[in-house]
């Protein structure tokens, strides 16, 4: 099945709950969330009180992506504050199995996200501990950009692993997704699509109703 994950990065923060809302309400079914520690990348976003203040709101699945150096030490209380899945990066951890386990100990689904030049082998040891893998499309930080093409043979390879091991892995994407490219993503093998500028800039049920066409058109793995 394929899910559309908006990222509220790119929301109007005024508005935010009610930008929320009209994403669920046209078949949104998680939120992606980006934490950012201006350490792991340059960016400063939000964090855990702006995530609990969200959960008290709505029982939208929150897809937390946390782009933050020793993801071990905060992961249990990105769940405690609401996080119904915690994805880390790989490059940001020193024990990622570990890692995994603190999330799901939490009682989280745990990921683990890959930078445009780590390679998919790096990840590869961990497939039967996750639920899924973000390969980002852009260098984490920043919203707006545009998607790096070659990624996508990532994608490929790592479906191709997940389908010969017989895994259930999800396969997420995470940057510069459009409705132009969101085809040629899913057929390349992923099967939970993040999109920021896409959904939230211009019509949000408008933009959230397009892309969710292109999720149900059957392109995917
Ligand atoms: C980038 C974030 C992305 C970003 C996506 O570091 O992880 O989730 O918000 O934004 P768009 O879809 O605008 O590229
Ligand atoms: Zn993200």
């Amino acid at each position: 099945m394929n899910i559309l994950s908006p990222s509220i990065l790119a929301a109007d923060f005024w508005s935010l709950g009610d930008q929320i809302r009209e994403a669920q309400k046209a078949g949104a079914e998680y939120l992606h969330i980006d934490v950012m520690d201006g350490l792991f990348v340059p960016s400063i976003s939000f964090g855990m009180p702006v995530i609990a203040s969200l959960r008290g709101q709505t029982d939208i699945f929150f897809d937390v992506h946390i782009m933050i150096q020793e993801p071990e030490r905060y992961a249990a209380q990105f769940v405690r504050c609401g996080a119904d899945m915690v994805t880390f990066h790989l490059e940001a951890a020193a024990q990622p199995a570990e890692t995994v386990r603190l999330v799901r100990q939490a009682g989280a689904r745990a990921g683990i996200s890959i930078k445009p030049d780590t390679p998919v082998e790096a990840v590869e040891p961990y497939l039967d501990l996750v639920d899924m893998v973000l390969i980002m499309t852009v260098e984490p930080g920043f919203g707006g950009q545009k998607l790096i093409p070659v990624c996508l043979d990532k994608v490929r390879r790592l479906r191709g692993l997940v389908r010969e091991r017989g895994l259930a892995v999800d396969i997420q994407v995470d940057g510069g997704i459009t409705r132009d490219n969101v085809r040629e993503v899913l057929a390349a093998g992923a099967n939970v699509i993040v999109a920021g500028s896409a959904v939230f800039k211009g019509n949000v049920g408008e933009n959230v109703r397009e892309l969710m066409k292109a999720l149900g058109e059957g392109h995917g793995a």
